[in-house]
């Protein structure tokens, strides 16, 4: 299965736990490390390879988790460095890697660097976050915003100077510039990898390094009313400078002092040019997969855009080596399923899981959920207090395990509502009908590990297709795969390359069967086909 091989992250798949929302195993809620050690099973034999947990560290919770307090320990709400060890042993036993999401552009507030950094000027780790006076008039030192609204500057009356943060004010940023931050964060990643984790998910890793001489954001000429706040400025000064690939590449070798492979996981949302450079460029010495939102971004979801984004994408990347990855959904988008809608769900599963390139998974996603409203009163997220439409809280809700109350998450209240579609929407019911979603995942998960063709094999668009339909070759050492995916309400007849096709997997999973000249393709389907 290539799950001890060094690059086992090329095949594999990843799937995204939010651990707050997974499973609660101590009934105050709050899903915990141990709700999550009980669901493993269900996530070796649904056949994902590897498991991210979103912060798990102790945090006040201003930006659920995002927040560090302390990069070297486990939040109590989540249980303990012991149950952190058990699930890391169960996930082995299971053969699952296990990667934890590293938050390094900003601690809490309450991490004892940063109450120390504000106890005074003169302080040894003052320089260890971004301290500047204030303007001539008292406002702050320049114009960037933060991403949760406001000025990305908070003053600080006990001394005199403002700090910066560009998430919350409670998310102070840590200065990169200075080597004993660098030295103390790459500890902390050696932490979790010497206790057996296999990769970490980097937050926001364009956002480290800061202009050195601050200048302002330009204005975004093209941002209306409505957009996203945070895209008012373009935000060039306060992201994406030069100096990042070093630090990008030390976190590199840190992962290198591993004998077995450790991956690194870079959340990046930038231009795809610019995100290529997080690669480390010919050399790829950079992170091994800096996070590809294309499908994630996506708007329209016909056959002719998602065939130029995955082109695209393709002829960017650099170099023979650097490896592709895709992801439909994460905790601060909104669900594919309710991006896409219930037709073209599957298509989306079936693109994620056949495209080249180390799919992530979102948790739910397998089930079919969706966004679920959460009424003003109960909501949470920080950016949706701000920014009213982009709440995150509504793709953050309980999983949903089976029909019973709390779909079965927790025996307490959730500290988010439960979708009300969860009498059908579960996990229970979509595990007992052969032809759901989940089954659909299974299926497909199960293939890839069998397929190299599929795991690892290139990458090729095919020409000659009605208006309607993508498809695309995957092809490795002799082995041939064909996909093809019916964007439209409509039947249509795909023509096949020539030789005998064998239908495999279609999205309807009802069908396994022989064309050659065409495959009748029924409204929003997908096949995969082996070539024979
Ligand atoms: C990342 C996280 C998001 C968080 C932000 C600040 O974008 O995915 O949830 O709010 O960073 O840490």
């Amino acid at each position: 299965m290539g799950q001890t091989t060094k690059n086992w992250w090329r095949n594999g798949a990843i799937y995204q736990i939010y651990p707050r929302s997974f499973m609660d195993g101590n009934g105050d809620g709050v899903g915990d490390l141990p709700g999550i050690t009980g669901k493993l099973e269900y996530l070796s034999n649904l056949g994902v390879d590897a498991v991210w947990l979103s912060p798990i560290f102790p945090s006040p919770m201003a930006d659920f988790g995002y927040d560090v307090a302390d990069y070297t320990d486990i939040h109590p709400m989540f249980g303990t460095l012991d149950d952190f060890d058990a699930l890391v042993a169960k996930a082995r036993s299971l053969g699952l890697k296990v990667l934890l999401d590293y938050v390094p552009n900003h601690t809490s507030d309450e991490h004892e660097w940063f109450v120390e950094s504000r106890a005074s000027r003169g302080d040894p780790k003052r320089e260890w976050y971004i301290w500047r006076d204030a303007k001539d008039d008292g406002s702050p030192p320049n114009n960037w915003e933060s991403y949760f609204g406001g000025p990305a500057w908070e003053w600080d009356e006990a001394t005199g100077q403002y700090y910066l943060h560009l998430f919350d004010k409670k998310q102070p940023d840590l200065n990169w510039r200075n080597p004993e931050v660098r030295e103390a964060m790459y500890d902390a990643m050696r932490f979790w990898f010497d206790r057996g984790v296999d990769g970490l998910r980097i937050d926001v890793l364009w956002l480290l390094v800061k202009d050195e001489e601050f200048r302002d954001n330009p204005v975004n000429e093209e941002w209306k009313d409505g957009d996203f706040l945070p895209s008012r400025q373009s935000r060039v000064y306060s992201e994406d400078r030069p100096e990042t690939m070093e630090i990008v590449r030390e976190m590199r070798s840190v992962a290198e002092e591993y004998e077995e492979s450790r991956v690194l996981v870079g959340e990046i949302y930038l231009t795809l040019e610019r995100l290529m450079a997080y690669y480390g460029g010919e050399t790829l010495d950079g992170v091994q997969l800096p996070f590809n939102f294309g499908l994630v971004l996506l708007e329209n979801w016909d056959a002719k855009s998602v065939r130029s984004l995955v082109d695209e994408y393709e002829a960017a990347l650099p170099g023979d080596g650097a490896w592709p990855n895709w992801v439909l959904g994460n905790h601060d988008m909104p669900r594919i399923a309710s991006r896409v809608g219930e037709e073209k769900e599957r298509l989306a599963a079936m693109l994620l899981l056949t495209l080249r390139g180390t799919p992530t998974m979102y948790y739910g996603d397998e089930i079919g959920m969706k966004n679920v409203e959460v009424p003003p009163h109960l909501a949470h997220d920080p950016q949706g207090k701000v920014h009213k439409s982009y709440g995150r809280d509504p793709f953050r809700t309980p999983m949903q395990w089976n029909a019973e109350k709390n779909a079965g998450f927790s025996n307490a209240e959730p500290w988010l509502p439960v979708a009300g579609d969860h009498q059908k929407v579960n996990v229970e019911a979509r595990e007992s009908d052969p032809s759901s979603t989940l089954s659909l995942y299974k299926k497909l998960l199960g293939f890839r590990r069998v397929s190299t063709a599929l795991g690892l094999g290139a990458y090729s668009s095919l020409d000659g297709m009605p208006d309607e339909c993508f498809a695309y070759l995957r092809e490795h050492k002799g082995e041939k795969l064909l996909v093809v995916l019916n964007f439209s309400g409509e039947e249509v007849s795909a023509p096949l390359p020539e030789g005998g096709w064998r239908v495999e997997v279609s999205t309807r999973l009802d069908r396994e069967e022989k064309a050659s000249g065409v495959v009748e393709m029924r409204p929003y389907e997908g096949v995969v086909m082996s070539e024979g």
